[in-house]
C-alpha cells in the first residue's frame, strides 16, 4: 500500500476478482480483494477488502462509493497491442490471397496512399481507434503512413478517445510498385523531424512518436541511418518488420550485401535498441534472436497474419528462451483480426501447430499467452515501469469483464473457478463481455457519446 502522504485523492474503488500477470506468475487472481484508483489515473492501493474500512480512513473516500464487481466479473490489464496498421483498417477482413512482397503492392500501398486526404483519414482512423479500444486494447502501437499530417490526425484522435498509443509516421524512400507511395529520402528525413516536434508539441500525455522505417526492403542505406540517428538523439522508439517470409529475407540479402544478416541490417544503422520493437521474425535464426537480447529490442509476435498471408510461423518458446522481449501484435491488415483476443488464440493455435510438427516443442499455455497479451505487451514497448499489470503506482488501464453478458458468447455451469472463467473467456469472449474499458484512469468505453 502506498502511503498516502500526497494530496492525492481517490477517483474509483473496485471491489472483486483481480487477474493479472506478475514476473514470477503468468496469472495470479487476486479474490476478496480492492483496487484504489487516484486522480491522477495511478493505481494507490491493491489490498484484501477486510482492508476496506481503514483503506477508506487513509484515503478519504467513501465506502458506499466502491464499485462491486459480480460473481461473474473481474478486472484484467489492458491489453497491448504491439503492431497494427491503423491505415490498413479499411481492408481488414479482405485480400489475404496473396504473399507479402506482393501484398503489399497490390493491395497495401495503393490504399496507404489515399491518405493524403484527411477526410479519409479521419473516417479510417476514428473507426480503428474505437474498434480497438471497445476490444480491450488500451495500447496500440501503430503504423500510419507516409503523410505526415495524417499521421498527426491519427495521434489527435488517440487522444481524444483516451486510447495510449505510440504512432509512427512510416517512412520508405524506394522499391514501391505505387511511384507516388515513396518519398524522397530528403522529404522523409525533414518530415519525420516535423512529425516528432509537432507530436510532442502537442503534450498528449498517453501518445507519443515511434520513428518507423517501414522495413528494410523499403528503405534506403542512408535513410535507415537518418532514422538511426533521430531515434537516438532524442531517445524515441522504434519500430520496423524484419523476417517476415523466406522471400524478403532473401530480397534484404540481395539489398544489403555487407550485412550478415536481416537483423545485422538494422544493427548496423542503429536501429536496434531497448525501445525496438520488430514485427514477425518468423525466419530469424538463434545467432539473431542473440542481438536481440543483447541490445534489449522486442519481437511482435503476430500469429494471425503470419498464417493469414502465408509467412511463418514464429516459434515463440524459442524466443522467450533467448530471453528476448515479446507481445503480441494483430498487425491489421495482415492478420484480419483487430482484436487482441484473436491474437492470443491464433497464438496458441501456431505454438500447437509447432507442436504436431515436434512433439518435442513445449506448448504455449494460455496463461502464459495471457501474460504476452498484456504484461508482455508493455515490455516489448519499454512501458512496463507504467503499464503491464496492477501494482501500485502503474498507471491503471484495465478492463472490466462480464463473462456472463445478456445473449453473450459464454454459458456458464454451476461452481466454476475464477480461473476457469478466466479461459472461457480467453477461448470465447468478445467486445460484448468487455464492458468497461479504462487508460491512465479514465473510463474510456463505453463511450461518451453512447
Ligand atoms: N512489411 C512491410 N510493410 C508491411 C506491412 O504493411 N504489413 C506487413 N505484414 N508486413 C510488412
Ligand atoms: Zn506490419
Amino acid at each position: 500500500m502506498r502511503q498516502n502522504d500526497t494530496t492525492a485523492r481517490i477517483a474509483h474503488v473496485f471491489r472483486g476478482t483481480f487477474v493479472h500477470s506478475t514476473p514470477r506468475d503468468a496469472v495470479e487472481i487476486l479474490e476478496s480483494s480492492v483496487l484504489g484508483v487516484d486522480d491522477e489515473g495511478k493505481i494507490a492501493f491493491i489490498e484484501k477488502d477486510e482492508q476496506l474500512v481503514s483503506l477508506s480512513k487513509l484515503w478519504g473516500f467513501e465506502t458506499s462509493d466502491v464499485k462491486q464487481l459480480g460473481q461473474y466479473e473481474f478486472l484484467m490489464p489492458g491489453m497491448v497491442d504491439t503492431h497494427i496498421h491503423a491505415s490498413q483498417y479499411s481492408y481488414t477482413g479482405t485480400a489475404l490471397d496473396l504473399p507479402l512482397l506482393e501484398w503489399l503492392n497490390t493491395y497495401t500501398f495503393p490504399v496507404e496512399a489515399k491518405y493524403k486526404d484527411l477526410d479519409f483519414a479521419n473516417n479510417v482512423y476514428t473507426k480503428v481507434v474505437r474498434r480497438t479500444l471497445k476490444n480491450g486494447t488500451t495500447t496500440a502501437c501503430y503504423f500510419a503512413t507516409i503523410h505526415t499530417d495524417a499521421s498527426l490526425l491519427l495521434g489527435e484522435l488517440t487522444d481524444k478517445f483516451g486510447q495510449r498509443a505510440l504512432v509512427g509516421k512510416v517512412c520508405m524512400d524506394c522499391n514501391s510498385a505505387v511511384p507516388q507511395y515513396k518519398e524522397s529520402p530528403a522529404e522523409c528525413k525533414a518530415e519525420t523531424d516535423r512529425f516528432i516536434k509537432e507530436l510532442l508539441k502537442k503534450e498528449y500525455p498517453n501518445v507519443k512518436p515511434v520513428v518507423t522505417p517501414r522495413f528494410a526492403p523499403s528503405c534506403s542505406a542512408s535513410l535507415l541511418s537518418e532514422l538511426g540517428e533521430i531515434a537516438n538523439n532524442n531517445k524515441l522508439h522504434i519500430q520496423s518488420h524484419i523476417s517476415e517470409n523466406k522471400e524478403e529475407v532473401e530480397l534484404v540479402k540481395t539489398l544489403f550485401p555487407g550485412c550478415k544478416s536481416y537483423t545485422d541490417v538494422y544493427l548496423k544503422h542503429n536501429l536496434l535498441t531497448d525501445r525496438t520493437v520488430m514485427a514477425h521474425g518468423c525466419h530469424l535464426t538463434d545467432e539473431e534472436l542473440e542481438i536481440f537480447h543483447e541490445t534489449g529490442s522486442a519481437i511482435s509476435h503476430c500469429p494471425n497474419s503470419n498464417i493469414s498471408i502465408c509467412s511463418g510461423m514464429l516459434n515463440v518458446r524459442n524466443v522467450l528462451n533467448h530471453r528476448v522481449k515479446l507481445g503480441l501484435g494483430t498487425d491489421v491488415a495482415g492478420g484480419y483480426s483487430p482484436s487482441m483476443l484473436d491474437a492470443m488464440r491464433r497464438t496458441l493455435d501456431t505454438s500447437k501447430a509447432l507442436t504436431i510438427q515436434d512433439p518435442q516443442h513445449q506448448t504455449l499455455t494460455f496463461e502464459e499467452v495471457f501474460r504476452l497479451a498484456t504484461l508482455g505487451g508493455s515490455e516489448a514497448l519499454s512501458l512496463d515501469e507504467q503499464i503491464g499489470n496492477f501494482v501500485v503506482g502503474k498507471d491503471f488501464d484495465a478492463l472490466r469483464v462480464n463473462v456472463c453478458v445478456p445473449d453473450g458468447p459464454i454459458d456458464l455451469f454451476s461452481d466454476e473457478s475464477p480461473k476457469v472463467i478466466l479461459e472461457k473467456f480467453l477461448n470465447l469472449g468478445d467486445d460484448r463481455n468487455i464492458t468497461e474499458v479504462y487508460v491512465s484512469g479514465r473510463q474510456v468505453v463505453p463511450f461518451p457519446d453512447t
